[in-house]
């Protein structure tokens, strides 16, 4: 667990970056950073693993002050990768990945075996890669190998800085979607910088939003976009934001808390979607009037009811008031 307790940062200037900062990470759970351009997400994230230091309060990883913990400590115990991956542009991929149980010291075994392992995580085949330099992959490549290199040390822990946000979307999508399943697997505890609501709405299991240095809101996805502690939060994550929240489940969840309508064969057009439907698309479906009927069905193909928007509004109401309990 990561605890912020009170933190500040203050610039020399006076600029108070970091304003008074009190936040809890837990073990497994990936929290999102977001907020505008020079919110301080990138300042928070640095103090954590002391690229920047603290100027008030502190910040304790599983109750050890960050501040008492060595340089070797820190690098086995914290990955970190940024938008523009670091990668040593003189050095291999293979040489690249093994930085850190270099300079740990490990054996020429266990390095190639971990040099295997992550490649193989990543989905880049350890061979081909192996005497590449940095310069001959594609930027998405370059960011997979910057996630490979910060999970070299199997750290408990890693920092995120935007290391997806100078990618094309298509190939964001890919690899957000591809470290979700690596995250299934492996379990950290992430810290994520990002400006994109989207990417942390799909990502996050908590998210902090910031501004000037202060966080406005630190909640589940789904609290967020439906219940927006004040303006600011509201326009931030945009007008769309109840639609937005749909997209975190779908019609198997909704079966759990409520009962499906009868279905109707009068209206005037009927659409059939499976269970694992997100409500997103099934409420699109109904606003956009394709269908005043949506029918369910399961893996068989069998019909079990229909879904409204009642339902879909009733669901909401239940789920959110489980979830802010
Ligand atoms: N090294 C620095 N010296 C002085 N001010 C800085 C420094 N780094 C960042 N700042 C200021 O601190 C604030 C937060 O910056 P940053 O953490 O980079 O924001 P973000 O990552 O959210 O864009 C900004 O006002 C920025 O100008
Ligand atoms: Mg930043």
């Amino acid at each position: 667990m990561i605890t912020f307790e009170d933190v500040t940062k203050e610039y020399e200037q006076g600029v108070k970056a970091i304003d008074d900062v009190s936040l809890e990470v837990e073990d497994g759970n990936i929290v999102i950073l977001i907020g505008p351009s020079g919110c301080g997400k990138t300042t928070l994230l640095r103090m954590v693993n002391q690229l920047e230091t603290i100027t008030g309060g502190s910040i304790l990883i599983d109750g050890k002050n960050v501040g008492d913990m060595k340089t070797i400590e820190m690098r086995r115990n914290i990955g970190y990768v940024i938008q523009s991956n670091g990668l040593f542009p003189n050095m291999t991929i293979e040489d690249n990945v093994v930085v850190v149980p270099n300079l740990l010291g490990w054996d020429r075994k266990r390095k190639t075996d971990r040099y295997n392992y992550l490649m193989d995580l990543i989905g880049l085949n350890p061979d081909e890669f192996k005497k590449r330099y940095p310069h001959e992959l594609s930027g998405g490549q370059q960011q997979r190998i910057g996630v490979a290199r910060a999970l070299a040390a199997d750290p408990p822990l890693m920092l995120m800085d935007e290391p997806f946000g100078a990618l094309d979307p298509i190939i964001r999508n890919k690899l957000q979607e591809e470290f979700l399943q690596i995250q299934k697997e492996l379990k950290k505890t992430i810290l994520f910088v990002s400006h994109d609501i989207d990417e942390a709405v799909k990502m996050g299991d908590k998210i902090a939003l910031l501004r000037e240095g202060r966080v406005m809101q630190y909640d589940k996805p789904a609290i967020l976009l439906n219940k927006p502690k004040n303006d600011f939060v509201s326009e931030f994550v945009g007008q769309d934001r109840v639609l937005k929240s749909m997209s975190l489940y779908d019609i198997k969840d909704l079966e759990k808390e409520v009962d499906l309508a009868p279905v109707k064969r009068n209206g005037k057009e009927t659409k059939t979607i499976e269970e694992n439907t997100s409500l997103r698309n099934a409420i699109s479906m109904l606003l956009n009037q394709e269908a005043d009927n949506i029918v369910i069905t399961d893996d068989s193909g069998k019909e079990k009811g229909s879904v409204t928007l009642e339902l879909i509004e009733k669901f909401l109401q239940l789920e959110l008031r489980q979830k802010s309990s």
